[in-house]
């Protein structure tokens, strides 16, 4: 198999799953089609500026302690990346795209995964730098609400993750400990962000070329989706 246990000693204990949404269980580029329509061929690149403009934003207000919900990151990302592209795009097109930001979709191994692990009794936790509100709102149209233990968001914090207080919060909340809780996300920066706070770790490298920051810091398991990490589930817990 192709999977890499960091720490095959942390694979047998009780445990906790959280997931991160954006990048994760839903799908961020899930807007290139009708990027597509609307700016032609640049709509790939043009989608991961979005994203990455989205992330910066939101760890510089948490580093400047000026927070605001995460859809005011995503659609000021959105504001400047038409700028930097010089695109002229209408107040409608900018709204129907930051409307279908609310019902992205899910990728396809998300709920087949959920499901093992709902079966395997395991509790299943969203856990996101979006508002409580917009995460439920994007996992029940993916069909996913009833698969997920409950959401955590950083809102209550106000502050965005990799703060690490948000992961402490979510220990709280989940009634977990460290050790015993697996991130489960894409996103290196929260990977690292849960190493930090003492917990495990699944990197789903979801496209293959995807690079890991080199901090020393290594993820438990790296996984090339959630089936993988189902698997392991099966084969291992
Ligand atoms: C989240 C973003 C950071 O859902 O992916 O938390």
């Amino acid at each position: 198999m192709a999977y890499n246990v960091n720490s095959a000693m942390a694979i047998h204990t009780p445990k906790t799953l959280a997931f991160d949404i954006y990048g994760t269980l839903i799908d961020t580029h899930g807007v290139v089609n009708r990027l597509e329509s609307l700016i032609g061929e640049i709509a790939g690149e043009f989608s991961v500026s979005w994203r990455n403009k989205q992330l910066e934003y939101s760890f510089r207000r948490g580093l400047m302690g000026c927070y605001q919900d995460f859809s005011v990151c995503t659609r000021e990302a959105l504001l400047y990346c038409c700028e930097q592209y010089k695109l002229n795009l209408s107040d409608d097109d900018i709204r129907s795209l930051l409307d279908l930001y609310r019902v992205l979709p899910a990728f396809a191994d998300v709920e087949p995964a959920l499901s093992i692990f709902n079966e395997r009794g395991l509790a299943c936790h969203a856990f996101s730098n979006g508002s409580r509100q917009a995460v439920q709102q994007l996992l029940e149209h993916a069909g996913l609400a009833r698969l997920i233990t409950s959401v955590v968001s950083v809102d209550d914090l106000q502050t965005f993750k990799p703060a690490p207080a948000v992961y402490q919060y979510f220990l709280q909340k989940a009634g977990s400990r460290p050790e015993h809780t697996w991130l489960v996300s894409s996103n290196p920066f929260d990977v690292i962000g849960a190493t930090h706070a003492g917990w495990q770790t699944a990197w789903v490298y979801r496209h293959r070329g995807n690079v890991f920051d080199p901090w020393g810091m290594e993820p438990t398991i790296t996984v090339s989706d959630l089936r993988e990490l189902a698997a392991i589930l099966v084969e291992h817990w």
